[in-house]
């Protein structure tokens, strides 16, 4: 299967799709393929078919493929990087998806984006709820926090999903897939113990964000799965899941790895508007089973 591609037959009039902006990304390449298993037909396209900052470009495309509702999981997630390239990182977090909602709002269309944890600061002791106060400490969390605002002001039904730490066993660029080669490997991993975050198994992700696109829900949504746990617990328990030792994880503070952009000592996410995804080790053993299915991971 390919999942990034345009079924010819969405040209039938009678057939409209869902358009999923920034198509080969992690998020867009899971919603690509459980489009699929869910026989969701989708008009999928990348950067180079569909620039979400350009409006002459957005309304081009919502005009001529008539999606039903669009989906933006397009971004900069370049957290430390962004430190030194703002224009860009605002460029692509908050002004594509401001654009894509203006697009949408003047059409009726229903709009789906991805905020993250990363609009908190850290300085309560509790998980943050959907009404928690945000206070971005870095470039990133402030333009993704701009896109939150900028959205919902042009289109208030807009779906604004905040989550967090994808994990995922369809691609190799997650922390989890990192932390299961070097367990294989027997290698040592250095990870962040003193840093509190509510990791996402993105196939849960997606299904629950389309679940709640398909109910017309509107309004800022935290989807993670249930349970939190430092970094370098994160990478114990995979191992563990996999029947491997946790002992290859070398436990550092968060400071020792001199990253650019700050991070707040706790961004765990729950829920008060009812939404309860599988527990993290559920979601884990789900991710390991797969990642053991699909890379040929060091024996
Ligand atoms: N990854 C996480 O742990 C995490 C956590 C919380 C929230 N999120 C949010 O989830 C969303 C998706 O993240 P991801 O991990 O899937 O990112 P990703 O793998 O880097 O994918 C992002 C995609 O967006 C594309 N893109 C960037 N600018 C674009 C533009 N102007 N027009 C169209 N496409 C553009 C990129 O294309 P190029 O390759 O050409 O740049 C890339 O294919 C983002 O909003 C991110 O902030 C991610």
């Amino acid at each position: 299967m390919r999942p990034d591609f345009v079924p010819s037959h969405i040209a039938d009039p009678d057939i409209r799709p869902l358009l999923i902006a920034g198509a080969h990304g992690t998020l867009g390449r899971a919603f690509g393929r459980i489009c699929h298993t869910r026989g969701l037909v989708i008009a999928a396209l990348g950067r180079e078919e569909l620039d979400v900052t350009s409006p002459v470009v957005v309304e081009k495309t919502l005009d001529s493929l008539r999606p039903w509702a669009v989906v933006n999981a397009a971004g900069y997630v370049r957290v430390d990087e962004a430190e030194n390239n703002a224009g860009d990182c605002f460029r692509e977090n908050a002004t594509g998806p401001s654009v894509l909602a203006t697009a949408c709002a003047a059409r009726g269309l229903p709009f789906l984006t991805f905020s993250s944890d990363l609009v908190f600061d850290g300085q309560q002791q509790e998980p943050y709820t959907e009404s928690s106060k945000p206070n971005p400490l870095n470039v990133y969390g402030r333009s993704k926090l701009a896109a939150e605002q900028r959205v919902l002001a042009v289109h208030p039904q807009a779906l604004v999903v905040r989550t967090s730490a994808f994990f995922s066993g369809w691609d190799e660029f997650n922390f989890v897939h990192f932390a299961m080669q070097a367990a294989r490997a027997g290698q040592r991993f250095e990870a962040a113990d003193d840093v509190r975050i509510s990791p996402t198994y993105v196939p849960d992700l997606v299904n629950t964000a389309l679940d709640l696109l398909l109910d017309e829900a509107n309004g800022i949504w935290h989807v993670t799965n249930e349970g939190a746990c430092t970094w370098a617990e994160l990478a114990r328990m995979a191992a563990q899941r996999a029947g491997l030792s946790p002992d290859f994880v070398v436990p550092r503070p968060m400071a020792d790895f001199g990253l650019p952009a700050t991070r707040p000592a706790q961004s765990v996410l729950v829920s008060e508007r009812g939404m309860i995804l599988p527990s993290l080790d559920d979601a884990l053993s789900r991710c390991v089973s797969e990642m053991e299915r699909h890379f040929a991971l060091p024996a």
